[in-house]
C-alpha cells in the first residue's frame, strides 16, 4: 500500500479538439506509478451539470484555465499528498469536500475530473493492470456496442439543422472490429451521397459530415440511403440513433425548429419524433424533450415502450439522484454517462450503478470538445456499461477512443465478448 501513496500532483494547460484550452492533471505515486488525464468540454451542456472553471475576461474568449491549473498545483495537490490512490472513493471524497459546492464551481469540475481520472490511471498502473482490467475487478466484461455519428448538427454545426446527432449503431456486428468496419462503410457512403449532390462541406465538431440538408428529416432519409449503399439492411444490420438535444432549441414552454421555421409544443415534438420512429429504423433517442419537460419525457418514454431506448443526457447530467428520480417517474429508460458532468470517478460510477439498478441501459460518452485521452473507453469496458458514444469515425480525438477499444478487444483474444444487438433488448442488458 505504501507504493500507492500520492507523492506529487501537477496540472497543465493543454488544448482540446476545438482549439480551446483545457486541463491536464498528472499524479505520481510513491512506488513510481504515474497517471495522467485530460478534461473534455461540452458545447450543449445541461444546466444542472458540474461547472468548468474558466478565467473569463478577453483572453482566449474567456475560456482560459489558469485558475483551474493553479487549483490543481496548489489546493488540490496539497490535499491529495499522502492519500492512497487505490482508495478512489476516499480520494474523491476529499476532492468533493475540498470544493464544498454542489456544482464544483469553486475548484472547477474540469480540474477535479482530470485529477480524479489521473489518480485512477496511477492506481491501475501501480497494480500492473490495464485500466479496464483494474476497473473490472476480475468480473467478465464486454466491448461496448458503439453509437457513431454520421452527420453532426445542432450546437456542433452552427445550428445548421436542429437535431444534434444522426448516428448509426451497427447492431449486426459480431465484434467491435466489425462494428467499426460497418460504420466506416456507411460514413463513406454518406460522404459520397453528399458529394454527388454538391453538399459535401467538411465535418462538424465531432467528425460527422456537415449537414447541408433542407430539413431534419432529409438527414434521416440520406442516412438510410447511405446504409443501403454501403450494402447493409437498415435496422437489421445497421440501425439509427438520434440525439435530439432538445434543450438547445426549446423548453416545456415550446420548441422552435429553426431550419424548418416551425414552432411546436411538447405534443407536437413527440408526434414528430414518433412519426420518424415509424418511418425509419431508429432504436435510440437521446434528450427527445428539454431538460425541464418531465411530463413530455414521461409520455414519450411510455409511447415508445421498450423498443426504443430513451436516453437522458442533459436531462440526467450523470447525477445518481436525478437518475433515481427519473426512474421513479419512468421518464426515460437509459442514461448517458459523462464523467465531467459530475466531476469525479466515484460519482460517475454511482450514476452508472443507479441506472443499472433501475434496469436501464447505460452509454458512456465523450464530449464535443475532446482530446487524445481515452479513459472513457476503459470505463465503458471495465464497468461493462454495454454502450459507448464518442462522435464520428473521423478526427483523431474520436478515433483515439475507437482504436483503444480495438486494442482491448485484441488483448482479450478469444475471451473477448461484444455487446452487440442484445444490449438493446430488455432481456439481456448486462452480464450482472
Ligand atoms: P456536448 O454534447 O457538446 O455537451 O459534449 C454532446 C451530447 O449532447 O451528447
Ligand atoms: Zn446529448
Amino acid at each position: 500500500m505504501s507504493e500507492t501513496r500520492i507523492s506529487a500532483v501537477t496540472g497543465r494547460r493543454v488544448w482540446d479538439s476545438r482549439g480551446r484550452p483545457t486541463v491536464e492533471a498528472e499524479v505520481r505515486l510513491t512506488g513510481g506509478a504515474i497517471g495522467r488525464a485530460i478534461a473534455p468540454a461540452g458545447a450543449s451542456r445541461g444546466s444542472h451539470e458540474a461547472v468548468d472553471l474558466r478565467d473569463g475576461g478577453v483572453l482566449l474568449g474567456g475560456l482560459g484555465v489558469e485558475q483551474a491549473v493553479h487549483n490543481l498545483r496548489d489546493a488540490i495537490g496539497q490535499q491529495l499528498l499522502g492519500l492512497d490512490a487505490s482508495d478512489q472513493a476516499g480520494v474523491d471524497a476529499v476532492l468533493i469536500a475540498l470544493d464544498g459546492t454542489p456544482n464544483k464551481k469553486r475548484l472547477g469540475a474540469n480540474a477535479l475530473i482530470a485529477v480524479s481520472m489521473a489518480v485512477l490511471h496511477a492506481a491501475a498502473q501501480a497494480a500492473g493492470l490495464l485500466l479496464w482490467q483494474y476497473l473490472s475487478g476480475g468480473k467478465p466484461v464486454r466491448l461496448p456496442l458503439p453509437e457513431i455519428q454520421i452527420f453532426g448538427g445542432g450546437a456542433h454545426a452552427g445550428r445548421r439543422v436542429d437535431i444534434q446527432d444522426f448516428m448509426v449503431m451497427p447492431v449486426g456486428a459480431i465484434s467491435f472490429d466489425q462494428a467499426l468496419v460497418m460504420t466506416a462503410e456507411v460514413y463513406r457512403a454518406a460522404g459520397q451521397l453528399m458529394a454527388a449532390d454538391g453538399r459535401l462541406a467538411g465535418v462538424a465538431d465531432e467528425g460527422g459530415w456537415w449537414p447541408l440538408f433542407a430539413s431534419n428529416e432529409e438527414a434521416l432519409s440520406c442516412l438510410v440511403q447511405a446504409i443501403e449503399n454501403a450494402g447493409y439492411t437498415p435496422g437489421e444490420q445497421v440501425a439509427i440513433a438520434l440525439d435530439v438535444a432538445a434543450s438547445e432549441f426549446g423548453s416545456a414552454a415550446g420548441y422552435v425548429l429553426g431550419l424548418e421555421h416551425r414552432q411546436l409544443d411538447t405534443d407536437g415534438l413527440i408526434e414528430l419524433l414518433l412519426g420518424w420512429i415509424e418511418r425509419y429504423p431508429i432504436v435510440a433517442v437521446e434528450d427527445p424533450l428539454a431538460e425541464d419537460d418531465h411530463d413530455g419525457m414521461r409520455r414519450f418514454t411510455a409511447a415508445v415502450g421498450d423498443r426504443v431506448q430513451v436516453i437522458g443526457d442533459d436531462y440526467l447530467v450523470t447525477d445518481a439522484r436525478r437518475i433515481a428520480q427519473a426512474a421513479e417517474r419512468k421518464s426515460c429508460n437509459a442514461a448517458l454517462i459523462k464523467p465531467n458532468q459530475v466531476g469525479t470517478i466515484t460519482e460517475t460510477q454511482a450514476a452508472l450503478e443507479a441506472a443499472k439498478a433501475a434496469g436501464w441501459r447505460t452509454i458512456v460518452s465523450a464530449r464535443s470538445g475532446e482530446s487524445e485521452d481515452v479513459t472513457i473507453v476503459h470505463l465503458a469496458t471495465g464497468w461493462d456499461a454495454g454502450q459507448l458514444k464518442v462522435g464520428s469515425i473521423a478526427r483523431t480525438e474520436r478515433t483515439a477512443k475507437w482504436n483503444e477499444a480495438l486494442r482491448i478487444e485484441e488483448a482479450l483474444g478469444p475471451a473477448a465478448r461484444f455487446a452487440g444487438r442484445s444490449v438493446l433488448s430488455a432481456a439481456d442488458r448486462s452480464l450482472v
